[in-house]
């Protein structure tokens, strides 16, 4: 199993690219089983999951075909589907699967998806993808592990999610914009990968009102068509660079990002001393406070700080002078890099949802082991400020939604390896 070496202490510098979104790719991926059409997708991160997507695609007879190695352009073409399941080895792996669910029930009216299980940061159900489903006409039997939905064909409905959901919302709009009539979602996810696949749909005829509020109103459509697109920047993998220039003391360009949609977190870094500019053309740079100070941070949906920012924000935390109180309001688990960076040397006090950081510490390399995908892209950042050196275990977690972290490391000065 692959681990990473790092040294830390190095201060970094220079030029980081963003990749594409790995969180709207998927879905946009999962939205091409909507047409018979190929839809081509640009900007996709060589991420994991990413393969695992494609690996699901292919398993349903979809043709998935790259023009380059590795991949960052896939065109996917949904003609020959002859199976529309999603099986438990591939569900297990990646949650996200789910998204499958949507479009298939809607383009060929039966879809049998494994149920995800929980996962480290929470039990994450799909009850409201399962609910709205129903409101849309989906008859569904939950048995033997799989969720199994059949409809003749989808109807518009209104349905309000009582709780936002990201993934949630983008099922019920891939199924919707094929549902006879008006559907309304009250109560959508902002995010901007929900975003990013409304636009993306309207590329391939959808009719979708409201993109961008927490409205939206879809007249649906017999088909749609092929379409090109390119993917949304990855706002996450901006934060963790932005934080890793913040906290090596460092000073980064990064380019090909999209800054609109880090405000929240853009913000709370400001707050902290970090010196931050947006220079125009999607390039933001980032150079080290003259002094970093404690801030507190609740995660919300977007447009507030996002959960998946949450881990590496409490990594800066432990090198800031102060008290900086982080609340996690999303999920009910995802303290498990707490309890690591702990053990590298930090103070920090957990107690139910609300972390207590008192800073900063001196942080020291030990070896540590990774739980989820946010929680390991911690351990990375207090690998990078820690002296000797932090060997972080399972990084399996953070090659599923980074691109070749070590190697963006790497090229701006971090002693990092992967043994
Ligand atoms: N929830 C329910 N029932 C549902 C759906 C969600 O109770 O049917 C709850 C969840 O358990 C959670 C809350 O609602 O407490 C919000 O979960 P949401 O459905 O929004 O999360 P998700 O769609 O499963 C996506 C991202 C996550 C990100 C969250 C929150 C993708 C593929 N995943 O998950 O990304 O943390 O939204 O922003 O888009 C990551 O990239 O590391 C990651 C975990």
């Amino acid at each position: 199993m692959d681990r990473f070496k790092i040294q830390g202490g190095r201060r970094l510098e220079g030029t980081v690219r963003i990749s594409g979104a790995k969180n709207a790719a998927l879905p946009a991926m999962a939205a091409a089983l909507l047409t018979s059409d190929p839809v081509t997708l640009q900007n996709i991160p060589h991420v994991r999951d990413i393969i695992t997507m494609a690996k699901l695609l292919a398993h349903m007879r979809c043709r998935v075909e790259s023009p380059d190695l590795p991949p960052s352009e896939f065109t996917i073409q949904a003609e020959t589907v002859s199976l529309q399941e999603a099986p438990y080895e591939l569900v297990k792996t990646m949650r996200a699967s789910v998204l499958t669910l949507g479009p298939l029930l809607a383009r060929f009216g039966y879809a049998r998806v494994s149920l995800p299980g929980g996962c480290a940061i929470g039990a994450r159900p799909i009850d409201i993808h399962i609910q709205a489903l129903e409101r849309l006409g989906a008859q569904i039997s939950v048995e033997h592990g799989y969720v199994e939905a059949r409809c003749k064909r989808l109807r518009g409905a209104t349905f309000r999610f009582p709780k936002i959901t990201v993934t949630g919302t983008e099922n019920i709009l891939t199924a919707a914009v094929l549902a006879e009539g008006e559907t309304i979602l009250e109560n959508s996810a902002l995010e901007p990968e929900v975003t990013d696949l409304a636009e993306l749909l309207i590329k391939m005829g959808a009719k979708i009102e409201g993109v961008g509020t927490s409205t939206l109103r879809v007249q649906g459509v017999s088909s749609l068509h092929g379409a090109t697109h390119a993917i949304i920047p990855d706002r996450i993998e901006t934060g963790t660079f932005l934080v890793a220039g913040a906290i090596t003391g460092g000073d980064l360009l990064l380019t090909d990002c999209e800054p609109q949609h880090l405000v929240a977190v853009l913000n709370k870094l400001k707050e902290c001393g970090v010196e931050i500019k947006c220079e125009g053309n999607g390039t933001l740079r980032v150079r080290a406070a003259k002094k970093l100070v404690a801030a507190d941070v609740t995660t919300e949906e977007y447009p507030g700080f996002a959960t998946d920012m949450q881990a590496q924000f409490m990594a800066l935390a432990t090198q800031a002078t102060g008290i900086s109180h982080v609340r996690e309001t999303i999920f009910e688990n995802r303290y498990m890099h707490a309890s690591e960076i702990m053990r590298m040397g930090a103070n920090i006090a957990v107690d139910g949802n609300l972390a207590v950081i008192t800073g900063p510490t001196p942080l020291s390399g030990a070896p540590v082991t990774a739980s989820d995908l946010r929680a390991s892209a911690s351990l990375v950042l207090a690998g990078l400020v820690a002296d000797n050196t932090t060997w972080i275990d399972r990084v399996y977690h953070i090659d599923r939604g980074y691109e070749r972290i070590e190697d963006k490391l790497r090229a701006i000065g971090a002693r990092i390896e992967r043994v």
